[in-house]
């Protein structure tokens, strides 16, 4: 099968949670056993964007479906430069040690970095602090949404968590919108955070 029809939706599939069910499978099947998080979290954006856009109806009021799906990691995920001196720059370092940075994403260009220490920044710098999803069903009654796109109406984020040695790590969050209120509901919930610890257990963080 070509990689591309792992976004499509067969007719088959009548509700949200056999949805995620399918959009869950394809992605590892997609993965298929390469762990670097660059890799996966791109066709991961790419699939459930492209999954969602083909199953309209049953998000946003059908006219108004899902606009962006994405990641923000923390920023110690990221290639180090190699040729270029940017450990002496000393906002680089600041930002280093208390930001989220924009990951693999599908949908319009989006803010680029996201505060989560000392202070969380928008909804999803509160997903990483609380460590639990987010939903949004009017991002205009949030108090310190991030507005990336004027056009988006709810939102939903939910965190990455590791863990290890007893611990629970974040290293980043899944974040979708929507151009209709209240687009995601609990169905969604389940489906993306099943989703993200498939992600989290298929990558070498
Ligand atoms: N709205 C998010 C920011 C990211 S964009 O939606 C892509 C927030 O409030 O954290």
């Amino acid at each position: 099968m070509p990689h591309a029809d792992a976004s499509l939706v067969p007719d088959s599939i009548k509700t949200k949670s056999e949805f995620w069910t399918h959009v869950h499978d394809q992605l590892e099947i997609l993965m298929g056993g390469q762990r670097h998080w660059v890799s996966n979290l791109s066709n991961a954006a790419s699939l459930i964007y492209n999954s969602l856009q083909a199953f309209p109806s049953h998000f946003g009021d059908g006219e108004r479906s899902v606009n962006w799906c994405g990641f923000y990691l923390i920023s110690s995920l990221f290639p180090q430069p190699r040729f270029t001196d940017a450990s002496m720059d000393p906002q680089s370092q600041t930002r280093a040690s208390t930001n989220m940075l924009l990951g693999p994403f599908s949908g319009r260009p989006a803010c680029q970095w996201i505060e989560v220490s000392p202070r969380p920044r928008g909804v999803c710098g509160d997903a990483f602090v609380k460590r639990s999803t987010v939903l949004v069903p009017d991002v205009l009654t949030y108090p310190g949404h991030i507005a990336c796109d004027g056009d988006t109406k709810s939102e939903i984020v939910c965190p990455l968590v590791l863990r290890k040695g007893g611990e629970d790590i974040v290293v980043g969050v899944l974040d979708l919108d929507c151009l209709a209120i209240g687009g995601f509901d609990a169905d969604d919930q389940v489906g993306l955070e099943r989703i993200a610890a498939l992600i989290i257990r298929s990558c070498d963080w």
